[in-house]
């Protein structure tokens, strides 16, 4: 027993110092950076619309489902498969599977991040133009919150040009590097942005007539799931938790080998759908309040730039300079969050180019970031100027929206856990999951068998159901 014990030891020290030629997170910047990749705009913006869209409380039980079942299993499969090849999430898959297709799926994780980064950034830029409103007070004298966003989205100048600022903000950090750009940041900005959320809860709560918001939220219909709804929820878990798609296997190529991976998924799966629910019970209680109907088709992506300025308005109306003072750090740490996931994205793609093409971190950055922008200027003008430009029922943006987050990341995540439940070498698995012996884990035949069926199968089942060819849940 002592000589097993002993030798376990020896492997993960062997592994440990094989690893020191990488940089690397430590142990809490490792949650940090990954719960940074994954608490983003998707948290605060996508999911309160995506509740909104799907009959409110019945959604948010579907989603927590979705995480639990089908996010962690994913999320610990990324997270082994990155730290055991300290590689870029292509070469990964090379790495594991040499000689087989399998590098497509990290292939296809590269293409996925470069679509949601193009459209993802639009979303970021609209909040450095929100600071702004903040910073200079405009929500003060207005009346009409969608006037003001419809008029600024619409326009074809400001979207682009803060596209671009964000885009370029998150390529100085990228180009800074793994400790002293992602981590330093991420340590900083994540228990900032609990701390602030909190405190919007409670304002948004304690206004007068959030009831029916909190209700729409608690109390679930179960007559309105139905396959979309389990199909938004699923796709909206990938999405928030930044699976699908290599971003947390790269992030976890710079863990340690002492990084506790089972530990670390639950809190990051754990710190992201707190957010996510709180995020809702900041949204829909103010929206009730100020007389927003949220069941019906008004629920776009502009909701949060409408809602939120009136919740700061409304929640302090005795005291404007608290209203000024909360409207202006929420909208930069709104920022901020969207950033530490922008981040993420392009580590995707950046380490990808430089690892696989032998160019600079530097220059890998900056086609990145060139490349992005360009797209995005796309998803920009669907607000405006290409605003006609329908192709196939859905403007450009959306086209990004429902093709990366809807299709391209559930896809991804099957794919990953097909890889891992059935092809990746068990004793890897098992010896990465106990850091070789040195932890003990209660739960591989489980992770197994939902890598092998439960996911692989409910995801196909939801894409069937959505193409109409198999109509069971309605
Ligand atoms: N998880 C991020 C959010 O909720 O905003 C979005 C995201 C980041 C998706 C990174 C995918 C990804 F790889």
């Amino acid at each position: 027993m002592i000589i097993l014990h002993v030798f376990s030891v020896l492997n993960l020290q062997f592994s440990i110092m094989a690893f020191k030629g990488r940089e690397n997170f430590g142990r809490v910047g490792a949650v940090l950076a990954a719960a940074g990749s994954a608490v983003g705009l998707g948290n605060i913006w996508r999911f309160p619309i995506e509740t909104g869209r799907n009959g409110g409380a019945a959604f948010v039980l579907v989603y927590i489902l979705c995480v639990i079942i089908l996010g962690l299993p994913v999320m610990i499969s990324e997270f082994l498969i990155g730290r055991s090849t300290q590689a870029n999430t292509a070469a990964a898959y090379r790495k594991l599977s040499p000689d087989t297709q399998w590098k497509w799926v990290g292939r296809l994780g590269v293409l996925t991040g470069f679509l949601i980064l193009s459209y993802y950034s639009v979303v970021a830029g609209w909040t450095v133009e929100y600071a702004g409103y903040a910073l200079f007070n405009t929500f003060a004298g207005q009346h009409d919150y969608k006037v003001m966003f419809n008029d600024f989205a619409a326009d074809p100048f400001w979207p682009v040009l803060w596209l671009f600022v964000f885009m370029f903000v998150t390529h100085v950090i990228i180009v800074r590097g793994v400790k002293s750009g992602i981590e330093r940041v991420s340590k900083i900005l994540m228990p900032t942005l609990f701390l602030l959320i909190m405190m919007l809860v409670f304002c948004s709560v304690t206004l007068p007539g959030s009831g029916a918001g909190i209700d729409f939220i608690i109390h679930p219909d179960f007559s309105k799931i139905d396959g979309m709804v389990v199909l938004s929820a699923m796709g909206q878990a990938f999405f928030s938790l930044s699976i699908g798609m290599g971003c947390l296997c790269t992030y976890a190529s710079y863990f340690r080998p002492d990084t506790n991976i089972t530990r670390s998924a639950i809190n990051v799966a754990s710190i992201d759908t707190m957010i996510a629910i709180m995020s809702g019970f900041i949204i829909f209680p103010a929206a009730a309040s100020a007389g927003y109907t949220l069941t019906a088709g008004d629920v776009g992506p502009s909701l949060i730039f409408i809602t939120l300025p009136h919740v700061f308005q409304q929640a302090f109306s005795g005291a404007p300079i608290l209203a000024y003072i909360f409207a202006v750090m929420f909208y930069v740490l709104l920022i901020l969050a969207a950033l530490t996931s922008t981040i993420s994205m392009h580590e995707v793609i950046t380490a990808y180019l430089s690892e696989e093409f032998e160019m600079s971190r530097k220059k890998a950055a900056r086609m990145v970031t060139s490349a992005c922008a360009f797209l995005g200027i796309f998803c920009a003008l669907s607000f405006g100027l290409l605003n006609g430009f329908h192709p196939m029922g859905k403007t450009i943006f959306d086209w990004f929206d429902f093709l990366s987050s809807t299709i391209l990341l559930p896809f991804g995540g099957m794919l990953i856990s097909l890889f891992a439940g059935w092809h990746l070498n068990k004793k890897l698995m098992y010896d990465e999951l106990t850091n070789y012996g040195t932890i003990r884990i209660r739960y591989f035949k489980i992770l197994v068998f939902i890598l092998r069926f439960v996911a692989p199968i409910a995801i196909g089942f939801i894409f069937l159901n959505e193409t109409g060819l198999f109509d069971i849940f309605r």
